[in-house]
């Protein structure tokens, strides 16, 4: 059954924000509006199929719901206390109200459940709305990955970035 929380209380839906919005898993009908958002947001987006795979291989895929509707996702993997943040988008009608946020401590409650030590992302060194909000959360950058991305023009370096979460049990 899927999962509905606000960040971190587990199964409680409470609102985060005006209109109310909840934070639950991932389900496949939720697909063609995460694919939608995905292709208004990025230049080289991931295909229906990517995050279908996502969803078979087990990944932590989480939405947010906003008037019914998907308004945002994001992909955790985590393996061996490790925990990568494949994807976070949030639709571009809904931005700068706090959901971005809202679902990188919904990942970061996830990967301390799992008992995750160290939290790994990549994003393009342009991308300055997204480093802000990593920032913002303890994420700091560790490495660069060269020509890790498409870009219009030719390929687009990556910073890696990294948050230690503190084990408490
Ligand atoms: C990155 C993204 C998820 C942020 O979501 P959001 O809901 O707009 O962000 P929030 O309103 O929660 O903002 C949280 C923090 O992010 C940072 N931030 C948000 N918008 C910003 C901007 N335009 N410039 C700089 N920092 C910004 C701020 O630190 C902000 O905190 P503050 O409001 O206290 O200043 C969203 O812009 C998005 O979906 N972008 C397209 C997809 C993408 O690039 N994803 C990241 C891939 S690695």
């Amino acid at each position: 059954m899927p999962r509905e929380s606000i960040v971190g209380s587990g199964g409680v839906i409470t609102p985060l924000a005006e209109p109310p919005a909840i934070i639950r898993d991932m389900v496949h009908d939720d697909l063609s509006m995460v694919s939608d958002i995905e292709r208004r947001s990025y230049d080289f987006p991931w295909s229906h199929g990517v995050f279908r795979d996502c969803l078979l291989a087990g990944y932590q895929c989480v939405t947010l719901i906003r008037d019914q509707r998907v308004s945002g996702y994001s992909i955790l993997s985590v393996a061996a206390g490790e925990a990568h943040i494949l994807n976070l988008c949030i639709d571009p009608e809904f931005r700068a109200l706090g959901y971005g946020e809202k679902m990188l401590d919904e990942l970061l409650y996830r990967a301390r459940a799992a008992n995750v030590r160290d939290v790994f992302l990549e994003v393009r060194p342009s991308n300055s709305t997204a480093l802000g909000l990593y920032r913002k959360k303890g994420f700091h950058q560790i490495a660069e990955r060269p020509a890790y991305y498409q870009a219009s023009d030719g390929r687009e370096d990556a910073a890696v970035l990294v948050k230690k979460l503190v084990i408490t049990s």
